[in-house]
């Protein structure tokens, strides 16, 4: 089969598609056939040697990759919830060794849900790391008629939170660029604010905000939540105990969470992508042999909703 290893960290074009053996599959196990994959910026971080790479470094080369849709081709034999022939989305062994930019890969049952009927492999694929992050940190950590602000609403992660916040019962603002204030009024955000227009820093009175670039857009994005409320940073890495320390003067808490596979929460995303509570924006497709390309364009910081690759 076709994969793409990873021998040395560095550029897009270290990622070498070349010939495998197919994965081999344990007995909780299903193999699936993969039709699309999604690609997130800790990819490309990973890739050139930062995201999760300390984690993987022994079990070089890589097969990096997380996020699939794909059709169960083979079942391992303590497996009952999928058959062959089922098709499923997941997101594979986060924050492990996923080895999904192949043809096929192998992933624990417990990971997976069915596909739902009505969206396209490319949806479902998409609909996996970036939507599980924003319901695993928004699900405990928001509650009815809450105001939640969200940054980057128009990416990956920000285009998912901006709907969970509101099916949880928040009211809720995306801070975008001017280009993209339409789509995340489109998502279903109460308020937009263009930061191109109006310094996000001088909002003020949320009790939840999420970051999603770290550093100094965490400092000021501190400023915007209110006593006692919460402030949560997406990016992996950054210390966080001076800040964590200055916050608890104004009992604000400052949190970080890495998103883990789970196939309970695919399913909750499964049901919600099914009633198109929950939509997915892929807004570029490439085909496998141009995956190189969509690490280029992730590592922009500027793609909208979801890239996906179409096997
Ligand atoms: N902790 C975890 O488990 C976890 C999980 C997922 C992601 N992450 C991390 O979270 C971050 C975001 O991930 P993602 O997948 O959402 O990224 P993404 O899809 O690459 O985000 C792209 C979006 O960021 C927006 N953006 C860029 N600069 C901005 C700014 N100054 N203000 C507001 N928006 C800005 C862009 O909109 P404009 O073009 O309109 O500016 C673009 O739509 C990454 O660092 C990622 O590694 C962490």
């Amino acid at each position: 089969m076709k994969t793409y290893l990873l021998n040395e960290t560095g550029p897009a074009s270290n990622l070498n598609l070349v010939e495998t053996d197919m994965p081999h599959f344990a007995a909780d196990e299903v193999l699936i056939r993969v039709k699309a994959i999604s690609i997130n910026p800790v990819d490309a971080k990973t890739r050139s040697g930062k995201g999760i790479f300390g984690k993987l470094k022994e079990e070089m080369p890589l097969v990096l990759g997380w996020d699939v849709a794909g059709t169960v081709e083979a079942v391992g034999e303590s497996v009952t919830d999928f058959q062959i022939g089922d098709d499923v989305f997941g997101m594979i062994h986060f924050p492990g060794h996923g080895k999904a930019y192949a043809e096929y890969v192998a992933s624990p049952a417990s990971q997976l849900a069915f596909k739902p009927m009505n969206i396209s492999f490319e949806e479902a694929a998409a609909a996996t790391l970036a939507a599980l992050t924003a319901l695993q940190i928004l699900r405990p950590n928001i509650s009815k008629g809450q105001k939640v602000l969200i940054q980057s609403a128009a990416g990956g992660v920000g285009h998912f939170a901006i709907q969970i916040a509101k099916h949880l019962g928040a009211e809720v603002t995306g801070i975008t660029s001017t280009k993209n204030v339409d789509f995340v009024k489109s998502l279903g955000a109460d308020h937009v604010v263009d930061y191109l227009e109006t310094p996000f820093e001088s909002l003020r009175g949320f009790d939840f905000a999420l970051d999603s670039l770290s550093g100094e857009f965490l400092e000021k994005l501190s400023f915007t939540v209110k006593d006692g409320g919460t402030l949560w940073t997406l990016p992996s890495g950054a210390n966080l105990k001076d800040l964590a320390q200055r916050l608890e003067a104004r009992s604000v808490r400052l949190g970080f969470h890495m998103v883990q596979s789970s196939g309970d929460d695919m399913r909750q995303i499964a049901d919600w992508l099914e009633s198109r509570k929950l939509q997915a924006h892929v807004s570029q497709v490439y085909d496998f042999d141009t995956l190189p390309k969509a690490h280029e364009s992730i590592e922009s910081g500027r793609t909208k909703g979801k890239i996906v690759i179409r096997l």
